[in-house]
């Protein structure tokens, strides 16, 4: 699990998106991590601590006067062994303490005195009126300069009705923000393009080719790469999966719009990771109109233009970025993959054999260079996806 053995404090501070953070302290500990919840006094008018008591199966603190604190210099200590910290939701007035460095309660006192090398997160909740005010963005830029993570906020219905920027991220999105947090940061800087999912070629405007590529895989390299301090583009065919949160995604159909939107952007690229399953071929003859069936019991012809190959494209470009590609094979995978990584002229091909990938949560890599072969044995894809890039990233050093 993504956390497990992770010790994390989660502070509360009083506002209406207290809610959400019982949901996200459950997420934390499904994902295996052990948490220590401290709650402003304000807080406990949303929530109760017996709530957060119950989920986390640990004392709450709100304040240093506490029973369960047993000496003065329990600020410093709660926050001495854990791993991250996060403040969710973070108040206005919460984020104008940490700006100042106040310490008036449990919880900034806390804050103030953490060490230096832990990660620390705050997840804004407020009205748009109290985030657009200059004085909050005043203190955000002064947080961001003081090195604490700012997770969101993001726009939408607010509590109040208003409707802004102000909501606070949802649990999950929280979650992998600390899993992100906890990640080295082996591609700090750099921007990657990667594709990912199936296409679809259209032969009318209601049917179409595709395949069972579910787009897990690039997915979770997309999510591996941001979580280790990349810029991160994913061209994406049609999939049912929802977008890492803080990654940009551009939706596509067709080959052709795949390689458009790939040529279009790549230039200032440092890494592109071709992992999308894409159509070799595009139906020629496609009807604008939907196709009827004939009453003699004809067939139609289809007929079949090869797509541009992406990968091999990019490959070929005078100034181009760290090629890697996917080979998925139904058989005789070191055969095909290592001819494969030199007919398109890349440094690195993944193999996999395609039924035991295609829709599955977990996955076998085998790693293709000039010098051989190693394998990343089987495990879940997410986990798969921190390896690569891992390995990736020791390339380009
Ligand atoms: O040639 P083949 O489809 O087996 O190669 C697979 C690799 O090439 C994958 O990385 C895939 O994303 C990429 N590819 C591409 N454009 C194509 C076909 C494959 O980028 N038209």
């Amino acid at each position: 699990m993504e956390l497990t053995g992770k010790k994390i404090i989660l502070g509360l501070t009083g506002g209406i998106a207290c809610y959400k953070s019982a949901e996200f302290l459950r997420e934390m500990i499904r994902a295996g991590a052990s948490v220590n919840v401290v709650m402003t006094q304000n807080a406990t008018q949303f929530i109760t601590p017996m709530t957060m008591q119950a989920l986390s199966g640990n004392p709450v603190y709100v304040s240093q006067w506490d029973e369960p604190i047993t000496n003065a210099l329990a600020h410093i200590h709660i926050t001495r062994d854990a791993d991250a910290f996060v403040v969710a939701p973070c108040t206005a007035n919460f984020m104008a303490k940490l700006a100042n460095g106040i310490a008036d309660d449990l919880l900034s006192s806390l804050s103030l005195a953490r060490p230096r090398h832990l990660p620390f997160m705050v997840a804004p909740a407020m009205n748009v009126e109290m985030w657009q005010n200059p004085a909050t963005q005043r203190n955000l830029a002064q947080l961001r300069e003081d090195g604490i993570g700012v997770l969101g906020p993001a726009s939408g219905a607010q509590a109040c009705g208003d409707v802004g920027m102000g909501r606070m991220l949802e649990p999950l999105e929280l979650l992998q923000e600390v899993v992100a947090a906890l990640q080295p940061k082996s591609l700090a800087g750099k921007r990657v393009l990667i594709t990912a999912g199936p296409t679809f070629e259209p032969i009318d405007p209601v049917r179409g080719i595709t395949n069972l590529s579910s787009g897990k895989m690039g997915y979770a390299l997309a999510r591996a790469a941001r979580e280790a301090g990349a810029e991160v583009l994913l061209v994406s065919g049609p999939t049912a999966l929802a977008t890492p949160y803080g990654i940009t995604r551009i939706d596509v159909q067709t080959a052709q719009q795949m390689y458009d939107t790939v040529m279009g952007n790549v230039s200032d690229q440092d890494i592109f990771i071709a992992v999308a399953a894409v159509a070799d071929w595009r139906v020629a003859n496609a009807s604008t109109q939907k196709m009827k069936k004939s009453e003699k019991g004809d067939a139609p012809q289809l007929q079949f233009a090869q797509n541009p190959d992406i990968l091999a494209s990019v490959a070929a470009l005078k100034k181009r970025p760290y090629c890697v590609g996917f080979a998925a094979e139904s058989e005789d995978l070191l055969k095909h993959a290592e001819a494969k990584r030199k007919s398109k002229n890349i440094p690195l091909l993944v193999g996999n054999i395609g039924h035991e990938t295609f829709g599955k949560d977990e996955n076998t890599l085998v790693l293709f260079d000039d010098k051989g072969h190693v394998e990343l044995p089987r495990s879940d894809k997410q986990d798969l996806a921190r390896q690569l890039i891992a390995n990736v990233a020791k390339r380009l050093t």
